[in-house]
């Protein structure tokens, strides 16, 4: 979708002052290798954050709609109501128009609330405007040149108008977005235990709702739906989620469908796919346990896409949309440093403004406990690292558990965010984290002011997974799975919730934090230490505790409890 404001302006030359920084990294991240300066004619198209004519409104507005006890309590915004908020200033248009004209530049906006603007030049120019050095690197993974600059700058009178330009400092391109360890061939029966402390143990849908009490009972309300979105060339496959419905879920119809959604060159090819597990992983525990709840998969850039990119794509595309779904669950992320501290802010206040039109955003909060995404020999060290999307406030971060006495997972990331401060929904369950968490001196090794996550815990060790036209299951471990398990349990809440003729839970936090953990909705998980996958069992990390924990947060949902606290709001 493009919105046109062309502007085409004439060639002038005025000094338009000086620049100042705005993001500069000393090197490109481990894997990049640098191939000397970028071609002085090479084309690039830049992408420029416009900054928002009324950001306090809109946290206001927030604040107050998704706030238990607030008069407007879920009064979730229109379409309109949110671009009311985001689009920029008649200040800021004309402060992107002279510097368009008077350096011979068109514009496009670019979003629906008008707040991007692509602007196209060759590599000369965008050296000599943004005092930047647009070089040449590949990825040891691929062959794929990008041409990035360790530094870029922003006119001066740009400030305060231009928030981030995009991608110029930003190395999220080929990063191992997935959040999951690789699938492991199952060789026992699916069908013998729940309790995955025992070895015999495996995850399906019907140990799942025995455990959170979710009900079988089919969802009835057409105006409530899922969206799972997936990344980086990975693709759900019709066929396992049949064979998944047919072996687990015997009670709905193998024939469900889902709807396909792509933007920004996605795509969902059928048949012998290179990369299919963690789609269907997403799709088959979402499908399979929110019974009847219509699911969107929204496949977003090309396999080779900047993950932060396609991050903004997401929600620039779910912006646009007049039904845009309840809930979305998101199984990709990265280390929080690897994204710059702009963008990450954009993409963050992406989904604070989907929050604010009622949708519940959800994601993994990684599998290197508290190393980042994953761990690897190579980061046991500290400090921890934090995941983002997982780390942004307004995002429901899920970590991961195992056991039928469920136990935090040593895989389970969590923290504090370096980039995001502890928001207000939080500011009480962290500081009694705080006081009585860490017997140990954490002194430099994590951020105490920082936004904890995550903020909830289930299940997510062992799960029965149906993939590559196999009719044996595979076994799939990490929050990839507590998310869109945690994600289809708030659809069927949502779904009771409209059958009620209630609004949806949209943006959950402030609502999780207080009355959904006042009134019992969840078991606390008091047990477990985020050491990572990789790292030895006995390094530094973070216990399970009583209360929220930044490994398990609350702890995992009772259904009914979650239900009633939700419905007497
Ligand atoms: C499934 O949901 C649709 C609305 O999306 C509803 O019309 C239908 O009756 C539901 N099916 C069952 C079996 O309840
Ligand atoms: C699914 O299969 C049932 C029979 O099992 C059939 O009645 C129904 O039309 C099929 N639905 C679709 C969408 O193919
Ligand atoms: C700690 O987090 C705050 C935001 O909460 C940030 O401003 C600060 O720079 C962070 N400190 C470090 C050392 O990253
Ligand atoms: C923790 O260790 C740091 C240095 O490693 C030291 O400066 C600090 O005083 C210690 N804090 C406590 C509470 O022991
Ligand atoms: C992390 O937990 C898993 C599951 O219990 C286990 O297989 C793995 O060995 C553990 N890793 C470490 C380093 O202890």
């Amino acid at each position: 979708m493009v919105f046109l404001a062309l502007f085409v302006a004439a060639l002038c030359n005025t000094g338009l002052g000086g620049t100042v920084v705005h993001e500069r990294r000393a090197t490109a991240p481990r894997g990049f290798v640098n191939h000397g300066p970028a071609h002085p004619t090479q084309m690039l198209t830049l992408r420029l954050g416009l900054a928002p004519n009324n950001a306090a409104g809109l946290d206001a507005t927030l604040a107050s709609i998704s706030t238990p006890g607030s008069p407007e309590f879920r009064q979730w915004l229109s379409r309109e109501e949110v671009k009311s908020y985001l689009e920029p200033s008649a200040e800021t248009l004309s402060a992107l128009e002279s510097f368009a004209s008077a350096n011979g530049l068109e514009y496009q906006i670019t979003a629906p609330n008008g707040d991007w603007a692509t602007i196209t030049l060759p590599v000369s120019h965008a050296d000599q405007l943004f005092d930047a050095e647009f070089t040449v690197f590949s990825h040891r993974s691929t062959s794929e040149n990008i041409a990035r600059t360790l530094s870029v700058s922003l006119p001066a009178h740009l400030v305060g108008h231009v928030e981030v330009i995009h991608p110029t400092t930003d190395f999220t391109d080929h990063i191992k977005g997935r959040l999951m360890p690789g699938p492991v061939p199952l060789k026992r029966q699916a069908d013998a235990s729940c309790d995955t402390s025992t070895a015999a143990g495996v995850i399906t849908p019907t140990c799942l709702q025995a455990l959170y009490g979710i009900p079988a009972a089919p969802a009835t309300q057409s105006s409530s739906h899922l969206l799972v979105a997936a990344y980086q060339g990975v693709h759900a496959q019709i066929a396992d989620i049949s064979e998944f419905l047919t072996q687990f879920r015997p009670d709905i119809p193998a024939n469900t469908t889902y709807n396909v959604l792509t933007t920004s060159g996605g795509s969902d090819p059928q048949g012998p796919t290179p990369i299919s597990f963690e789609a269907n992983l997403d799709m088959e525990y979402t499908m399979g346990i929110a019974t009847n709840v219509s699911v969107d998969f929204l496949s977003v850039g090309n396999p080779i896409a900047s993950l932060a990119t396609s991050f903004l794509d997401t929600t620039t595309f779910i912006a646009g949309l007049d039904n845009p779904p309840t809930v979305m669950t998101t199984s990709w992320g990265g280390n929080e440093d690897s994204f710059d501290l702009s963008m990450a802010t954009r993409i963050c206040d992406g989904y604070k403004a989907l929050g604010a039109r009622g949708i519940s955003v959800i994601f993994a909060s990684g599998d290197g406990g508290v190393h980042g995404g994953h761990d690897s020999a190579s980061v046991c060290e500290t400090p921890f690292i934090p995941v983002f999307p997982a780390s942004c406030p307004w995002v429901t971060s899920v970590g991961a558990t195992f056991g039928w006495e469920e136990k935090a997972l040593n895989l389970s990331s969590g923290g504090f965010s370096n980039y995001f401060s502890t928001p207000d929904y939080q500011t009480t369950a962290v500081s009694n984290f705080l006081q009585t968490g860490i017997p140990q001196n954490f002194t430099g090794v994590f951020n105490a002011s920082g936004r904890g996550f995550p903020d909830v815990a289930v299940q997510g060790w062992d799960f029965a997974i149906l993939d590559g036209g196999l009719t044996t299951p595979s076994l799939g471990s990490g929050t990839s799975a507590s998310s869109p398990l945690f994600a289809a349990i708030i659809a069927l809440v949502n779904d009771r919730l409209v059958a009620a003729g209630k609004p949806v839970l949209g943006f959950l936090n402030p609502f999780l934090y207080s009355v959904a953990q006042e009134r019992g909705a969840f078991t606390d998980v008091t047990e477990g230490r985020n050491t990572g996958y990789e790292c030895p069992a006995g390094g530094l990390a973070f216990d399970a505790g009583v209360g929220w924990d930044p490994l398990s947060g609350w702890g995992s949902p009772k259904f009914e409890e979650l239900l009633a606290a939700a419905v007497d709001y």
